[in-house]
């Protein structure tokens, strides 16, 4: 069979890419047939957008193959392009030849019936066929793209950092091991397990973050992002976690907190237009039919066009002290902010995307600048409603010494282990800062997805690795 010569439905919707009239083959799988006796439709979606195409036989005995088609069978379709009379629908096709390509009898389980998610999850293998899937993985591949071309047309070169690494960079311990050690069998000396004899020679880990080599490389070419999966044993079974996400992390030297929340609230509002723009048929549809009462675009919109909150963490606290708010965790000047008052102050208090800035240095990572209040740190989180933290960033510690202690006070590790990273600020250190944004977690807020698991593709979680 021919299969060069077909045409996206995307292309034909979309694009215009063939005039009425002509001739246009489409290859695609089959979402409804309908038979009557004198007329069938034949409807067909081939991933490229969310549109199907409709093609209509006017005699059906003449097509026998009718018979054999079923909803999710892969089928080629020739026939004319014309304006279409139905409703919804710029153009359809009259068929003048359909092929099967693959069968799909009715065990096929996407039938066309809403499935919820939690089902949808148990069969990610198929989901992508869904309207909501394929528009979800359309959207990450958009945005992925939008991203590179974000940072690239700002000067940033794009940096590859290592997937395996020695180091915990949020030092928060959530690391999954590498090793090739027989685990029926593990190598003991003294007592304890002998990772001498493992294969890197040293205890490794999958990283959480590419942020330590990303400074490495930032303070060698200016400006440098990363944007690949980073990894997190923690054992949080929540809508917003998972082990295996992706991670955007620009770093700039030369930069200080200021610059680093500038940065944060550009690039999200440009990468939200980007999805109004250039993903608006998507989009459209998580407006109606995800993010129904929300009022998706409206919203986005809003944000793009207004600024986003800045408050100091003591304001924060203040304000949920303040608030006359019920909280599971009580709020106190040094507690964690716990999601429910992310959610207070982004979703009740300021109905817009909040950056908090200058945590107590008790709750943040060693990297992180100390503040000349001796009690406080340049970081700063950008929250936004429905999904909490997206971003996560911070100045970083530019002074030999006063890093060197930290890594000491901390419990990070040995400081001869970190001998490379503090050698940065031995030779030619400079101001520098940069902050991590949770691919999934920006996915959640612009398409309304209310789950992590819905935005990427086979999710890794607690207890779940399949596919
Ligand atoms: O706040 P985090 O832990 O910051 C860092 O990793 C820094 N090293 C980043 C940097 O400064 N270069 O993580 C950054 C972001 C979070 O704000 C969140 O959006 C996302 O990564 N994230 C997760 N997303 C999904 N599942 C998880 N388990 C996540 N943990 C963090
Ligand atoms: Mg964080």
């Amino acid at each position: 069979m021919d299969y060069k010569t077909r045409t996206r439905i995307a292309g034909i919707l979309f694009d215009e890419a063939v005039p009425v009239g002509n001739e246009v083959i489409v290859l695609g799988w089959i979402r409804t047939v309908r038979v009557s006796k004198n007329v069938a439709f034949v409807e067909v979606n081939d991933g490229s957008c969310m549109k199907n195409i409709q093609g209509v036989i006017g005699d059906p005995t003449a097509f026998p193959i009718l018979e054999k088609l079923g909803t999710g069978a892969a089928v080629r379709m020739k026939g004319t392009l014309k304006p279409s009379e139905g409703k919804g629908q710029q153009y359809e096709i009259d068929v003048t030849e359909l092929d099967l390509v693959g069968e799909a009898d009715q065990t096929f389980p996407l039938q066309k019936k809403r499935h919820s998610f939690e089902f949808l999850r148990e069969i990610a293998h198929l989901r992508p066929r869904t309207n909501t899937f394929g528009a979800v993985n359309r959207i990450r591949s958009k945005l992925a793209y939008a991203i590179h071309q974000y940072y690239q047309e700002r000067g940033f070169y794009y940096i590859h950092t290592p997937i395996i690494s020695a180091s915990d960079c949020e030092g928060a311990g959530n690391l999954f091991r590498v090793t090739t050690h027989d685990l029926a069998d593990v190598p003991v000396a003294d007592g304890e397990v002998n990772w001498d004899d493992d294969f890197f020679g040293t205890e490794a880990y999958l990283t959480v973050s590419g942020q330590l080599e990303g400074e490495l490389l930032a303070t060698a070419l200016g400006d440098i992002y990363t944007f690949g999966p980073t990894f997190r044993a923690e054992n949080s079974n929540t809508s917003r976690h998972a082990s295996e996400f992706w991670m955007i992390e620009p770093e700039m030297a030369f930069a200080e907190l200021d610059d680093d929340m500038d940065l944060a609230e550009d690039f999200l509002k440009w990468l939200f237009q980007y999805a109004l723009e250039q993903c608006a048929d998507d989009m459209e549809f998580f407006d109606q039919w995800i993010a129904r009462d929300e009022e998706l675009r409206k919203r986005l919109e809003h944000v793009v066009n207004s600024s986003f909150e800045r408050v100091t963490y003591t304001e924060a606290v203040e304000i949920l002290e303040k608030s006359k708010q019920k909280f599971e965790f009580p709020v106190h000047w040094g507690a964690d902010l716990q999601s429910e008052h992310e959610r207070y102050l982004t979703e009740k208090k300021f109905n817009k995307p909040v950056i908090v800035y200058n945590y107590p240095d008790e709750i943040k990572a060693f990297y992180m600048r100390q503040n000349d209040d001796g009690k406080s740190v340049a970081a700063m989180d950008v929250l936004v409603p429905g999904v909490g933290e997206i971003i996560g960033g911070s100045q970083r510690e530019e002074r030999y010494d006063v890093l060197a202690e930290r890594i000491v006070k901390k419990q990070i590790g040995e400081l001869e282990n970190y001998g490379w990273y503090l050698d940065i600020r031995r030779y030619g250190s400079v101001p520098h800062a940069g902050f991590g944004l949770g691919f999934e977690r920006a996915l959640m807020y612009i398409t309304g997805m209310a789950n992590i698991r819905d935005v990427i593709p086979f999710p890794r979680v607690p207890r779940w690795a399949k596919f």
